[in-house]
């Protein structure tokens, strides 16, 4: 824990480094509103026992009516950017063919109201709200994802793209591919070795299609962003290292090591190949992108040990010793500053990274729900690890909070409170927690 260090400052860090919240639009914005069409997160939360307490993203924070106010307090507290997120079937509600204007005006009005608010528009084109038409057909599983979403590029870049600072195409593909196919925790909650390999092969393939799409519409400052964590070995037996080798290289090698390098790693080709779609290996050779920035998503680390099967996966996590935020994650900033070190050795090849998602979940014992010391310290224990790595001469630039605003946390629905303000439920009044006024200190000081 980095509690006594001392309060950063704008200064402390180079000209031009951004400081920003990050969200999603599926959990903020309301789906059920404006007309946007239905996606595999509404059926996946309507189906009993996927998500805490039933809750759903159908009505969120209403952001789709409060953005204004929303981005005024952003601006308040003097951050400069906005990382926010296009929902696909609110733009396209089938998933292809004819656009939904509502959903389109929506997202004009959104980025005017950012660049009105003196905020820059961070664009993600897909932050996991797979339109429900598209998942009829098998979403991520289906080689023609990568035409589909290439599309819906296209048009949100012709659509947006004069106006935004920048733009990735997908959200933490480890994410989309295994969370949403092996451990079936997200949507579309599939428990499937072959559908989870398709989709790890899938999701990079179209990233590189839209990273086409996009220039082809003149837009640029494309980069890709990536969640990591940290991986902790239990002990120094053969089993934990293996285990930790192959977790960390699904983890935080594989989507980076493709559209980068041209590359998976070997060990996990080792695991599912044999459910890799035909063909892969000319595939790979040609998804490496050139994107201008590499973003970092980082929370915690995991301390990982070998299951004792033979099957794939084989790891288990162990908990640590370290203090802990609310979804039990363990707060180690060090992990922070080995990634942005990683990236720029092994992936970002000259090209600037910016984190693009670090924050933390509310203590659930809090008494006092606006009272967020921790998340002050681990704000600034992160940003410490940023300022040595920027010391080192790795080019950085930026920070991104998740989140403003408490959100819906997917599969833990409301229960997880993420944001530097409160949303109180049902009212969804927004309230300023503690760590705010510090933030507002440190960035218009
Ligand atoms: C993420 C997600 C967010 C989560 C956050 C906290 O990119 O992992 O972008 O949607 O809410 O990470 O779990």
């Amino acid at each position: 824990m980095n509690t006594g260090t001392p309060a950063f400052h704008r200064t402390d860090f180079p000209e031009g480094f951004l400081f920003g919240v990050a969200s999603s639009a599926y959990q903020i914005e309301g789906h059920g509103l404006g007309g946007a069409g239905s996606t595999h997160w509404d059926s996946f939360s309507a189906t009993p026992g996927n998500v805490c307490n039933r809750d759903d993203g159908a009505i969120a924070c209403d952001h789709y009516h409060l953005y204004d106010e929303d981005l005024a307090l952003a601006a308040g507290i003097g951050f400069d950017a906005w990382r926010f997120s296009t929902s696909w079937a609110r733009i396209l509600p089938h998933g292809t063919g004819s656009p939904n204007s509502a959903g389109l005006a929506f997202y004009d009005r959104l980025v005017d109201a950012m660049l009105e608010h003196g905020l820059k528009p961070c664009l993600t084109l897909y932050h996991w709200e797979l339109p429900s038409a598209l998942a009829d057909l098998g979403g991520w599983t289906n080689p023609d994802i990568t035409g589909w979403f290439g599309d819906f590029a296209a048009l949100v870049g012709r659509r947006l793209g004069d106006r935004l600072h920048s733009v990735a195409p997908i959200n933490e593909p480890w994410c989309v591919a295994w969370l949403g196919h092996l451990t079936g925790d997200h949507a579309p909650g599939l428990r499937d070795i072959r559908a989870a390999a398709r989709s790890m092969h899938h999701v990079p393939l179209a990233h590189d299609r839209a990273v086409a799409a996009l220039r082809s519409e003149g837009v640029d400052n494309i980069g890709m962003v990536v969640n990591f964590e940290y991986v902790q070995p239990a002990d120094t037996s053969a089993n934990s290292m293996t285990a930790s080798a192959v977790y960390d290289a699904v983890y935080n090698h594989w989507f980076l090591g493709a559209v980068r390098n041209g590359h998976y790693p070997q060990m996990v080709v080792e695991h599912i190949g044999q459910h890799l779609p035909r063909g892969w290996e000319g595939e790979l050779a040609a998804m490496r992108s050139d994107i201008d920035w590499v973003g970092i998503n980082y929370y915690t680390r995991k301390i990982i040990a070998h299951d004792g099967t033979d099957g794939f996966p084989f790891w288990r996590e162990l908990p640590g010793l370290l203090p802990t935020t609310g979804m039990g994650w363990e707060i180690y900033p060090e992990g922070l500053g080995h990634f942005i070190r990683v990236v720029h050795d092994e992936y970002a090849n000259g090209r600037p990274i910016m984190v693009t998602e670090n924050g933390m979940a509310d203590p659930l014992d809090q008494s006092d729900p606006l009272h967020d010391r921790l998340r002050w310290d681990y704000v600034q224990g992160h940003l410490a690890e940023i300022r040595k790595c920027i010391d080192r001469g790795i080019d950085i630039r930026g920070y991104f909070i998740w989140s403003l605003l408490d959100n819906f946390e997917w599969s833990l629905g409301y229960g997880q409170r993420f944001g530097i303000v409160h949303v109180d439920r049902p009212s969804l009044a927004r309230r300023p927690k503690w760590s705010c006024s510090m933030l507002r200190q440190s960035l218009k000081g």
